[in-house]
C-alpha cells in the first residue's frame, strides 16, 4: 500500500500485508534511531516541517511524533494547548486552521477530544493529516505502535489470546487495536465492567470475521489464559460526572499477585499514562512492555512519516 501523500485518519486504512511493511519500515526506523543517539545525525526529512496540534493533552503522542521528525532530520513547530492558545478559541473552525497550517507544514499531527475531528481538519488541508486521537474514537498511530510491540515481542500475531481490561467503552485504544488486530487469527477476552464494555459494533464486527470473544468483568479469573496483557486507563475525561467516573476508578489494579496467575510468557501492554491499574511493583517484572512500547513508538512514527512524505 502507497501511504504517500495520503491522511492516516484510521487503522481501517490497513491491512495484513501494509501493517507488516509498515513494522519492517520501523525496524529499519530503530537502526536509523539508534545511529541518531550516538550522534549521527539522519537528514532523510531535510527541508520538511511537521506542524503538531494539540486540544487535549498528551506527554507520550506529541513528543513521539516531535522526536520522529527530528531524528529524521526535519523540524517541527508546535502548538500544545489548542484550545487556550490558537485563533480557536476565537471560534476559528476546523476547516480553516487545516486549510491554514497546510500552507505553512508539509505534514500535521493533531489530537482533539471529538470524534471525527481530525477528518474534518483534514479534508481543508493541502498536505497529510495523521490522526494523534480523536476523542473515544480512534488512536491508529498508538494502536499501529502496541501491535508493533506484540509482533516484536512474542514473534508473531496469529495464535495470540489478546487480553484487553480497563475501558474498552471510552477507550480509543482498544477500538484502535481491535482494527487491527482483526486481521489476524486471535481469540479476544475483554475485560470490562458491565457499563465500560466494548462497542457492540466492535464485537459484532470481530465476531463476523471469525474471532472467538469472551466478555468478563473478572481480571483475575482470566488472565491466566492471555499472551498480551493490554491494561487501559478508565478514561475520566470523558464521564459525565465526576461521581460517575468515581464508580468505576481503580476498579482493575494489576499487581504482582495478578501476575503470578499470568503464563510466564505473557507480556504486558498499555499505553500510559496509567493512572493506578497497574501498580509500580509490576515494572520491574520481565513481562513488562509498556517503557518499551514508548520506543517503538517513536519508530513508528517515523515510519509513518516517511511513508507519507515520501
Ligand atoms: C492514550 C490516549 O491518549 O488515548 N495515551 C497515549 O496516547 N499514549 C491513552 C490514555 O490517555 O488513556
Amino acid at each position: 500500500m502507497n501511504l504517500k501523500g495520503q491522511h492516516i485518519l484510521s487503522t481501517k486504512q490497513f491491512d495484513k500485508e501494509s501493517l507488516i511493511s509498515l513494522f519492517q519500515l520501523a525496524d529499519k526506523m530503530q537502526e536509523i534511531l539508534k545511529k541518531s543517539k550516538a550522534g549521527k545525525q539522519d537528514m532523510t526529512m531535510e527541508g520538511k516541517l511537521m506542524a503538531t496540534l494539540f486540544f487535549e493533552p498528551s506527554t507520550r503522542t506529541r513528543f513521539s511524533f516531535e522526536t520522529a521528525m527530528q531524528r529524521l532530520g526535519g523540524r517541527v513547530i508546535s502548538n500544545a494547548d489548542m484550545m487556550g492558545t490558537s485563533s480557536w478559541k476565537k471560534h476559528e473552525t476546523l476547516e480553516d486552521t487545516g486549510k491554514v497550517v497546510s500552507q505553512m507544514a508539509d505534514v500535521i499531527v493533531m489530537r482533539h477530544p471529538e470524534a471525527g475531528s481530525v477528518k474534518r481538519l483534514a479534508s481543508a488541508s493541502d498536505v497529510p493529516v495523521l490522526n494523534a486521537g480523536d476523542g473515544p474514537s480512534e488512536h491508529p498511530s498508538q494502536a499501529l505502535l502496541d501491535v508493533y510491540t506484540i509482533w516484536k515481542s512474542k514473534g508473531k500475531l496469529d495464535g495470540l489470546t489478546i487480553g484487553m481490561s480497563g475501558d474498552s467503552k471510552y477507550g480509543r485504544v482498544p477500538h484502535s487495536q481491535c482494527d487491527l488486530l482483526k486481521h489476524f487469527d486471535c481469540k479476544f477476552i475483554f475485560v470490562s465492567p458491565e457499563a465500560l464494555k466494548m462497542p457492540e459494533a466492535i464485537v459484532k464486527e470481530l465476531r463476523e470475521t471469525g474471532h472467538e470473544i469472551r466478555e468478563t468483568e473478572n481480571l483475575g479469573e482470566s488472565i491466566g489464559e492471555m499472551d498480551v496483557i493490554a491494561c487501559t486507563r478508565i478514561q475520566e475525561e470523558r464521564f459525565s460526572s465526576e461521581a460517575e467516573y468515581k464508580k468505576y476508578a481503580g476498579v482493575y489494579v494489576l499487581d504482582n499477585t495478578l501476575m503470578q496467575k499470568a503464563k510466564t510468557d505473557a507480556i504486558v501492554l498499555h499505553p500510559l499514562p496509567r493512572v493506578n491499574e497497574i501498580s509500580p511493583e509490576v515494572d520491574k517484572d520481565p513481562r513488562v512492555k509498556y517503557f518499551e512500547q514508548v520506543g517503538n513508538g517513536v519508530a513508528i512514527r517515523m515510519a509513518l512519516l516517511v511513508s507519507v512524505l515520501g
